[in-house]
């Protein structure tokens, strides 16, 4: 985890108090205990009472150490602290951490209103190359709600990781391959035609796959025929391949489609069929490590010591798989990005043990081949897995044929946006823009607010609330900054009276707006965006409690008013708060509309 700066600054001032209140004891035990400014970094704790201070820490069990009473301790290591961003108290055995308010608000503030959108940027990632994966549907059937959480959860890690630093390749891997095709081009030839692919094709498409499944029940006849369809693919029969490709054809563009909608464009697209002459070099390579057997005519490699399941690189019948691609793929990228900081695969929890065999096969083979620890990719390349999606309580399956299709979503979150909007604010003159950029961040951001790995329950009355933990929401708060600072209409400048800004709400939203930058290094390093989605509601939340407070007698405290510092003031923590939450969202992926 990456540190608080806050946190880590008391912790070096208060270690170093320590060795100066303590020298004797410090010489004995040194840099352990409390002189290692490590171990009171994790002991710092967020004291129940806010009015106690940010943080504090309890030097209870230090009494033996120390040969002293706590409130001791605690009162003559506080007065020997000095802390740059504020001060220490001692109260009983608590050392309490107080944070300046004023050089709070003026670091702070100044430092959003001089970067920008750079506010949080870091070079962490300088000279190195993370790689994403995700999206990667399946051709020839339709884009469902597990791609676009895929799509989703990807797109904002790689903004994520652009903000950090790294150099980034965004990868779309569908799947074009394997015996599914077969069923599709069987399919195809007993009840499609010419019209099936027209129109509205991939629907079409989707209309026979469910059917092959429903009459494959009952014959089991079909399956034989797949897989010889598959075959004569693989062995480049022309009527077969044309068909394959016009399944292809008809597919990306359907995917275009989505990706146009969701603002998403990747770097490399690389399909399963990409690997067709790449999966023989990886096959030779593993059988001359020795990882291989053949067991039932079927090339396989087991893996019972690691207590998964053997993974199956060819069938009896030559047939490669699944696995067979992703392990050629696995190498191609060490080889076409040799030395990657990160290789992400951002795909569903289903998959787990899919990849927990490939990355072990990886690690076999790197260890036979005995590759050197640095030029290993092992290590280095992580599944990062997400729950399921259910609409309305349901999970979504392509073979039942109760698929939502994407695109039906986001147009429906669309118009539901736009009847919100033409309610609140009728006159809107970009209303279609706005309500296209309302819906979509409704879609996105509600594949964003719960951490990754938890199931998404999607129910429109929720995501698209303009109240409540949405997508719109946020898009909402920063639209009504943006007025706040039309209706001002003066240059914001951080030359400010900083103790105006001293009220208990004010310093909420200037302690979130401080944490900003590490809120996007824990997004990164935990593969989480729903660290800055949770951010940003709090942040947002915070702000709509300044901006709602009322004053003694009941009336609105208003942020302009004719009282000139306190609006200057004022007017520099919207601006902040503006800009963080435009730039949160384009982690995010979201856009922030002016108005709305
Ligand atoms: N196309 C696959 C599916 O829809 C997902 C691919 C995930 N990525 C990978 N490298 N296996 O199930």
């Amino acid at each position: 985890m990456t540190k608080d700066k806050y946190k880590d600054q008391f912790a070096h001032a208060t270690a170093k108090a320590f060795r100066q209140v303590y020298p004797d004891i410090f010489k004995e035990v040194g840099e352990t205990e409390v002189f290692a400014p490590d171990v009171i970094y994790s002991g710092l704790a967020k004291p129940k009472d806010p009015g106690m201070g940010r943080f504090a820490f309890a030097v209870f069990r230090y009494a033996k150490l120390l040969k002293e009473k706590p409130p001791e301790i605690a009162a003559k290591v506080a007065a020997a602290t000095t802390w740059e961003s504020g001060s220490s108290i001692g109260t009983g055995g608590f050392l309490n951490a107080k944070i300046d308010p004023v050089k709070q608000s003026s670091g702070v503030i100044s430092e959003v209103l001089t970067k920008g959108a750079h506010f949080g940027d870091s070079d962490m990632g300088k000279g190195l190359t993370n790689l994403v994966e995700h999206s990667s549907p399946n051709i020839a059937k339709p884009f469902g709600v597990g791609h676009l959480r895929s799509t989703i959860v990807g797109h904002s890690l790689r903004r994520i990781y652009q903000k950090l630093g790294f150099t980034v390749v965004g990868i779309n891997y569908p799947g074009d391959w394997g015996t599914q095709f077969g069923k599709m081009i069987v399919a195809y030839r007993k009840w499609g035609d010419d019209s099936t692919l027209k129109g509205d094709a991939v629907k079409n498409l989707l209309a026979l796959y469910v059917r092959y499944h429903m009459e494959a029940e009952n014959d089991k006849l079909l399956d034989d025929e797949s897989r010889e369809a598959f075959k004569q693919l693989e062995a480049g029969e022309p009527e077969v391949v044309k068909l394959w490709e016009t399944f292809k054809t008809i597919s990306h563009a359907e995917m275009e489609r989505v990706y146009d909608l969701l603002g998403v464009k990747f770097d490399w697209v690389c399909s399963e069929s990409d690997l067709n002459d790449k999966m023989e070099p990886a096959i030779e390579r593993m059988e001359r490590a020795g990882l291989t057997s053949v067991s039932q005519g079927a090339l396989v490699v087991h893996l019972e010591d690691e207590q998964l399941p053997p993974v199956l690189l060819k069938k009896g019948d030559g047939a490669t798989l699944y696995a067979t691609r992703d392990l050629a793929g696995l190498i191609y990228r060490w080889e076409k990005y040799p030395g990657f900081n990160q290789s992400l695969y951002v795909v569903n929890t289903a998959q787990s043990d899919h990849f927990k065999q490939c990355l072990k096969v990886i690690e076999m083979l790197e260890e036979a081949e005995k590759i050197p620890e640095n030029e290993r990719m092992t290590g280095r390349v992580k599944h990062v897995d997400f729950g399921w999606v259910r609409f309305a309580g349901k999970t979504m399956s392509t073979r039942g044929g109760n698929t939502v299709l994407l695109e039906d979503v986001i147009t429906e979150a669309s118009d539901l946006a736009r009847k919100n909007i033409s309610e609140k604010n009728p006159e809107l003159a970009t209303i279609d823009a706005t309500s296209h950029i309302i819906g979509v961040g409704a879609v996105i951001f509600s594949q964003l607010c719960v951490r990754r790995q938890r199931d998404v329950d999607f129910r429109w009355e929720e995501v698209l609330s303009f109240e409540g933990e949405t997508g719109p929401y946020l898009q909402y708060t920063h639209a009504r900054l943006c007025s706040l600072m039309r209706r001002y209409g003066h240059e914001v400048t951080a030359e400010i009276e900083h103790a105006l800004l001293n009220g208990p709400e004010e310093q909420r939203v200037i302690e979130l707006l401080a944490d900003f930058p590490k809120a996007i290094l824990d997004a990164g390093e935990q593969y989480e965006p729903y660290f800055i989605s949770a951010h940003l509601l709090r942040l947002a939340g915070a702000f709509n409690k300044v901006y709602q407070r009322k004053d003694a007698d009941g009336n609105i405290d208003k942020i302009i008013s004719d009282n000139a510092p306190l609006t200057i003031a004022r007017m520099a923590l919207v601006k902040s708060v503006q800009l963080v939450i435009n730039e949160g969202l384009h982690l995010l992926g979201l856009e922030a509309p002016e108005e709305m």
